[in-house]
């Protein structure tokens, strides 16, 4: 945590919100100089080396989901948080393009919900992509309006979607989960030494340069023995990583695009934000600069090629994708709703006053009074 930001935090107040409004302010901007960076690739301060499980996933079954053999990984734990690992970009070069493209183009098709369904008819939030696409890849117009739908998305759900009324999930509310993403998801728990991972929920949030996410705990899965996964593409932001209380102060850390975090154990229900989106840096991003696998055609080692990586992103589909997250970051959070064997019930009532759930809801109350506020929470629309 940064020193400065250390520094304004009184015992007994709520020392993560201090925190929060410390990084999310933008004039004059934060001090930066104490976030906890691990793409520096070197243990250090309270960054420890993680121990991975090298035989839980072959190379093959790494590249098929564009990630690095896990002996190449550089995972990291932090001193006082057990169960919390930081997998700094494992990702094969040239794969990320691939997950970038499935969260702006694949995943926001029916029959996944997304914010936009909220307050426009299914025909109208169809072809989120198709619609914002001419546009995205036509060149920058500094007055272009009005928005794309594709700037205007701010959360899909996918699997079992979330309630964010209720904050609950229901057998009622489920469609399938994408394969892809549920073998990256596995093998990356696999790797961290939790075998047999189902990924039954995601929350995907895009944050445009604005956006922020509420303090909160996820809490609403009923399996909290399986880890929460987290993939992060595009522009850089701070998390903040708290504990069991509000008035614990959170370590604040960057993520960058290929990022993975992964929260189990005693880390698995810790206080937790993304109080602001950085800056785009002069000149092309990293993961701008790696751009998609060449389309192999015609590769004479195709057929081998097929077998081991995602499948390529084109120049077309690429260029849109370009565009977009040369401003915005998209996280995705994979998690595990159920205990093997476990079933929820058809529909969970909205929560009375006084039960545990109503206790969750108010602690994840953070995000809705960001919602009627002026900052921009990815969360905004479902409200
Ligand atoms: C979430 C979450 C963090 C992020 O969706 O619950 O905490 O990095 N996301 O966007
Ligand atoms: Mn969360």
């Amino acid at each position: 945590m940064a020193k400065m930001a250390a520094s304004m935090v009184d015992s007994g107040e709520d020392a993560f919100r201090k925190i929060f409004k410390f990084y999310r302010r933008r004039n004059p901007p934060p001090d930066l100089t104490g976030v906890t960076d691990f793409s520096g690739g070197e243990p250090g301060d309270r960054v420890v080396p993680a121990e991975l499980d090298l035989a839980a996933v072959s190379d093959v079954e790494a590249s098929r989901v564009g990630l690095k053999p896990v002996r190449e990984w550089r995972a990291f734990g932090l001193q006082g948080y057990p169960g919390f690992i930081f997998i700094s970009n494992p990702f094969l070069r040239g794969c990320q393009a691939f997950w970038v493209r499935q969260c702006l183009k694949t995943y926001p098709q029916k029959p996944n919900i997304c914010n936009l369904d909220m307050h426009m008819n299914p025909s109208e939030t169809q072809d989120i992509w198709g619609q914002s696409a001419p546009t995205l890849s036509s060149p920058v117009s500094a007055q272009r309006k009005p928005k794309t739908l594709l700037e205007k998305l701010r959360w899909v759900t996918l699997g079992y979607h979330y309630n964010w009324d209720s904050k609950t999930y229901s057998s009622s509310s489920h469609t399938p989960f994408p394969s892809d993403l549920h073998s990256l998801s596995s093998r990356v728990s696999a790797a961290c030494g939790f075998p047999g991972f189902q990924s039954e929920a995601a929350i995907l949030n895009f944050y445009r340069p604005d956006s922020c996410l509420g303090i909160h705990v996820d809490e609403s899965e009923l399996d909290h023995t399986r880890p929460l996964l987290s993939f992060s593409f595009g522009q850089s932001a701070i998390f903040l990583l708290g504990g069991r209380r509000r008035q614990d102060p959170p370590t604040a850390m960057y993520m960058h695009s290929g990022d993975v975090m992964v929260m189990s154990g005693q880390s698995r229900l810790l206080y937790h934000a993304v109080p602001c989106i950085l800056p785009a840096a002069a000149g092309r991003s990293a993961l701008e600069a790696e751009g998609p696998v060449p389309d192999p055609d015609p590769d004479p080692d195709r057929d081998l090629r097929d077998g081991a990586l995602p499948e390529p992103v084109s120049q077309e589909d690429w260029t849109v994708c370009r565009r977009y997250i040369q401003t915005s970051r998209v996280n995705v959070t994979v998690r595990q709703v159920l205990e093997p064997g476990q079933s929820l019930p058809e529909t969970r009532a909205c929560s009375p006053q006084g039960t545990a759930a109503a206790a969750a809801a108010d602690r994840r109350s953070e995000k809705r009074k960001r919602s009627s506020g002026s900052t921009d929470s990815v969360h905004t629309s479902h409200t």
